[in-house]
């Protein structure tokens, strides 16, 4: 008994009653007819013995035909209830729990949007995964046994008090037993809670592995690593099995005493019954109630055993959903919302900006003005920070001090979404995802209209090859789509960057799979269009750069030099051996 309360004493298990408290409130009225009609059923369980009582007592012992038909009519209608409440209950219960799955899911999908890149640096996508898809149907098998929980736990309180009605003697004897079987169901619950949380713990690590391994097959075998890979698959897989070996064989032990127990507790019922009612101590229709309340005894016995074995394991899992849901973002929105000027065309402004990643500072003092409109290069030696500094503008991460302003305005002081409209990047790496090549463009922007997709496609140099693909637009690229090449994934991603048509434009490496002549088309279509906004083109390729207006050059942590490229060349060695070496490779 002290381990079932101290199993219901922990914080963890507070923590997740605040959070079933809270699905509850907002799932109360399908929860609540689940409950009712669970109650009701308890109600009906134990009204059937009591007419076969009343059968047996008043119609079949005094030799009273009729009054068997009203009893069996009373019977008939109370079994059709208790079917029709099963129904309604699960059908409500199921109800609550699936809107509560699905709530999970949207608001850990929800909040790790509002999470910055930081987060996903420390978490594994395969654990949020696994939060995802494990935990929350985890969380909702509590909702889904709790109302026919309750209706047991009920019916073992009603079942009790009818049994002590009867006889108090046998009543007390099959009541004494019962906190046994209780303490013994929760010392089989104290132990899954930690068994389980192993479980899901390895199960999450499996998950992180498989996706490696699935995400870089083609590394994999390029390099002939499979065997090294499949190694660490195997030993999360092991992980898995012996963890859950551990459970089964907890299981094993516990289950089939469960079973066994009430199972010799009917036969002394009969013993001591039988005895009992030849003694005229209890009439025969008592005696035969009797023995059909310790057989309905049973049931909610295994099923609160059900229940308890499954609270830790879902006490778990909405711990470690809650701990994902309680994560800061670190970037706070702004409650001042400002706007960005309407006229401004993307000035850009760091000043005395500091970053590090953990402990790793890149960043000592950025500082520096682009003017509105213009193309800027980016430059620097690879590690120097010239993607970071691009994730600081949308704050895809926070800087640890100084500021940031787009046409001076701080960025902090600007709602998220608005920023972040503002601001297209293209990624070296471009991620296509298993979608047409149409809706690949027109991710993240409210521009639908075919022309504009056609427009900022060719602008892109997208527009010839995606036009010839079998199904033109509509074709299917990304993972499990039609495969294209690096650089026709690349300006896919730049037809997706400059459809929004953003104030100011990020292009990070993202034209290094694209041919040099391709390259220098797409930058004079760019011109054309991009006029009206401040465009950084992160690069180390020197006619790339010969086109950009301006040159930021990033050293150790800061500014080196910011200027045109004719200058930089003749006034910064650095810059000079950097593009020398870039210009070798
Ligand atoms: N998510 C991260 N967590 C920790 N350190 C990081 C992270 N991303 C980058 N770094 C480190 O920060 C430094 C700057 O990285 P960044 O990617 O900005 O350089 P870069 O100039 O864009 O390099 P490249 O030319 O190779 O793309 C590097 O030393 C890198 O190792
Ligand atoms: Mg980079």
């Amino acid at each position: 008994m002290n381990n079932m309360f101290k199993t219901f004493k922990t914080e963890e298990f507070r923590r997740a009653g605040r959070f079933y408290r809270q699905e509850i409130k907002n799932n109360y009225r399908n929860f609540l007819v689940a409950i009712i009609t669970a109650l009701m059923w308890s109600g009906l369980v134990v009204v059937q013995p009591y007419l076969i009582k009343r059968i047996i007592d008043d119609s079949i012992i005094p030799n009273r035909p009729a009054l068997m038909v009203t009893f069996l009519s009373f019977l008939l209608l109370a079994g059709y209830i208790k079917a029709l409440s099963i129904g309604v209950r699960r059908y409500f219960g199921m109800q609550v729990s699936y809107n509560v799955e699905a709530d999970i899911r949207n608001n850990i999908f929800g909040h790790m949007q509002k999470l910055d890149f930081s987060f996903h640096d420390r978490v594994p996508t395969g654990e949020l995964m696994a939060r995802g898809t494990g935990d929350a149907s985890q969380v909702r098998m509590a909702f889904a046994i709790a109302p026919l929980a309750t209706a047991n736990i009920v019916l073992l309180f009603v079942l009790s008090a009818t049994l002590l009605n009867i006889s108090l003697l046998l009543g007390g004897l099959i009541l004494f037993s019962i906190p046994l079987i209780l303490s013994m169901a929760s010392k089989f619950a104290a132990k899954a809670i930690s068994i389980s949380t192993k479980v899901q713990e390895s199960q999450a690590a499996m998950t992180t592995e498989v996706e490696e391994l699935l995400g870089g097959i083609r590394v994999v075998k390029a390099f002939g690593k499979e065997d090294s890979a499949s190694d660490k698959v195997d030993k999360a897989t092991d992980g898995i099995f012996n963890t859950s070996m551990e459970l089964l064989k907890l299981r094993s032990t516990f289950v089939p005493l469960f079973e066994l127990i009430p199972m010799a507790v009917s036969m002394l019922v009969l013993l001591v019954g039988g005895y009992i009612t030849i003694n005229g101590l209890i009439s025969l229709g008592d005696f035969v109630a009797f023995t059909q309340y310790i057989i309905l005894l049973v049931w909610p016995l295994r099923i609160t055993a059900w229940f308890l074995s499954e609270i830790p394991r879902s006490v778990a899992a909405s711990n470690r959903i809650l701990d994902l849901l309680e994560e800061k973002p670190n970037i706070i929105e702004s409650n001042k919302s400002e706007n960005l000027p309407s006229k401004g065309k993307g000035e850009i402004t760091y000043e005395g900006v500091k970053f590090r990643y953990g402990q790793d500072t890149v960043f000592e003092d950025i500082t520096f003005t682009i003017q509105p409109g213009k193309t800027v290069a980016i430059v620097g030696a690879t590690g120097s920070g010239k993607s970071t500094l691009a994730y600081l503008l949308p704050r895809l991460y926070e800087p640890s001090s100084g500021s940031i302003k787009i046409d001076g305005v701080d960025i902090r002081n600007i709602e998220l979404e608005e920023l972040r409209k503002n601001i297209s990047i293209a990624f070296e790496e471009s991620f296509l995802f298993s979608n047409t090549a149409e809706e690949n463009i027109t991710i993240g922007s409210d521009v639908l209209d075919e022309e504009s997709i056609k427009r900022a496609s060719s602008i892109a140099q997208a527009d010839d090859f995606i036009s010839e693909l079998p199904e033109g637009y509509e074709t299917k690229v990304g993972e499990r789509g039609y495969g294209l090449s690096g650089g026709q994934r690349q300006r896919v991603a730049l037809a997706r960057a400059i459809i929004r048509k953003p104030r100011i434009l990020i292009l990070d490496d993202a034209m290094s799979a694209v041919d040099a002549s391709t390259e220098e088309e797409i930058r004079q279509q760019l011109k054309t269009v991009m006029d009206a906004s401040t465009t950084l083109i992160i690069t180390n390729r020197v006619p790339t750069i010969e086109m950009c207006d301006e040159i930021i050059f990033i050293e150790d942590g800061r500014v080196k030099a910011q200027g045109s490229h004719e200058n930089l060349k003749r006034d910064v060695k650095s810059y000079r051996n950097l593009l020398l070496e870039t210009e070798k490779v």
